[in-house]
């Protein structure tokens, strides 16, 4: 993967190599009508979910928009998607589609633990504040046991205190652990830090669970192997997010542990969540797999945050909050200034009361954004 390069319009040019535009704005009857730059304008940093699909996941939908093929998962694209994803984490090791985060998370909690079991996770994990209590749902009962931990990532002692706390027979049994990967706050769990979370549930008999929605910037940042992260360092079930990468919807429930996935299918099946025209899910997962396409997304995402927090305290005089280690600037920033953005059509939220805010950035965030953004902040911050 080649770091180097100018800007972030660099990297994206590579990217559209042997690629036209035409990808994005296709036939008279699809998306053709609508201006990307326009549609996109002032959401670039609400969130990674905002961006369009990348030119090769596109390619690749529209590629295996051909003849009849198997359904459910009996077609290529699948098989070659699964292959490549034992190919990148060089291990043996169980793939299912899924729509959504939310759904890989539950679903895969759920395969972990009875409905007497418990989860220990971050306060501020996505599976506990934005799931709807899908987990709970799922999972039939089991419990989010919450704990804290700086800078996003779940702090050992916290979690032995919490287990040391469960009443044997009246309490919900401790029976995972899950991380985020990179963190909801935008750091990064090096592997270090995750050999030792799953060590520690190694010792008391849990399962380790990753939400990787955004795995892929991790893998980016860290500039490691993914295997590195994942089963090396006992990691036992992944949820890979794609569609913050650039994919239109999609995440991939990995099982490192071949033994947790039986009947699995199963379980997704009654969860709504066995696509049946199976190759329009997987067909843009190759190409983003392809050539380390989605390397290259995650690097330029975490290339685009990193520029913009070190313009806005640089140019700007703002309070950065939390490391920027992939994807995500979180801010401190007074709410007239918040204001006047929002009202000049900026949109971004509040994160941590009562004043930080997160700036997120993805695939398709350019110099021009930033440099668009950091305009209305000098003309507005006084
Ligand atoms: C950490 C994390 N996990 C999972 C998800 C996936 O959620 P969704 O169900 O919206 O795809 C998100 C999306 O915002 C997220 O930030």
């Amino acid at each position: 993967m080649d770091s180097r390069g100018p800007g972030l319009g660099f990297v994206r040019q590579s990217l559209f190599r042997g690629c036209t535009r035409t990808h994005l704005l296709p036939g008279p009857n699809a998306i053709s009508k609508i201006d990307m730059s326009q549609a996109g304008g002032r959401h670039k940093f609400a969130s990674d979910n905002t961006a369009g699909i990348c030119p090769e996941a596109w390619a690749a939908l529209e590629k295996a928009n051909t003849s009849e093929v198997p359904s459910y998962g009996e077609d290529q694209w699948t098989e070659r998607v699964c292959d490549r994803i034992r190919e990148i984490f060089e291990t043996d090791c169980d793939v299912y589609f899924v729509f959504n985060g939310t759904a890989a998370n539950a679903l895969a909690l759920a395969q972990l633990c009875h409905s007497f079991e418990s989860v220990i996770c971050h306060e501020h994990s996505h599976i506990h504040t934005d799931e709807c209590g899908a987990p709970e749902f799922f999972t039939n009962g089991s419990k989010l046991l919450l704990i804290d931990g700086a800078n996003g990532k779940i702090d050992i002692g916290q979690a032995e205190v919490m287990i040391a706390r469960q009443n044997e027979l009246h309490s919900h049994k401790p029976r995972a652990i899950s991380i985020t990967q990179s963190t909801e706050l935008g750091t990064i769990y090096a592997p270090e830090e995750v050999a030792a979370i799953s060590g520690f549930a190694r010792d008391r008999e849990m399962l380790l669970h990753m939400d990787g929605a955004r795995f892929a910037n991790a893998v980016a940042a860290l500039n490691c192997a993914s295997k590195a992260i994942t089963w090396e360092v006992g990691v036992d079930v992944l949820c890979f997010g794609g569609t913050k990468n650039g994919l239109a919807a999609g995440e991939l429930v990995i099982f490192f542990k071949k033994e947790l996935s039986r009947e699995f299918d199963y379980r997704l099946k009654q969860g709504g969540q066995l696509g049946s025209k199976m190759r329009f899910l997987a067909a843009p997962w190759l190409g983003l797999l392809t050539n380390d396409v989605w390397l290259w997304n995650a690097q330029h995402a975490n290339r685009a945050a990193s520029q913009l927090a070190n313009r806005l305290k640089t140019e700007a005089k703002i309070d950065i909050v939390f490391s920027v280690e992939a994807n995500a600037v979180f801010v401190r920033m007074n709410e007239k200034l918040a204001r006047d953005l929002h009202a000049r059509g900026w949109h971004f939220y509040k994160f941590i009361e009562p004043d930080v805010y997160r700036l997120m950035c993805s695939w398709s965030v350019t110099d021009q954004d930033i440099s668009d953004f950091m305009a209305d902040v000098a003309a507005l911050n006084h």
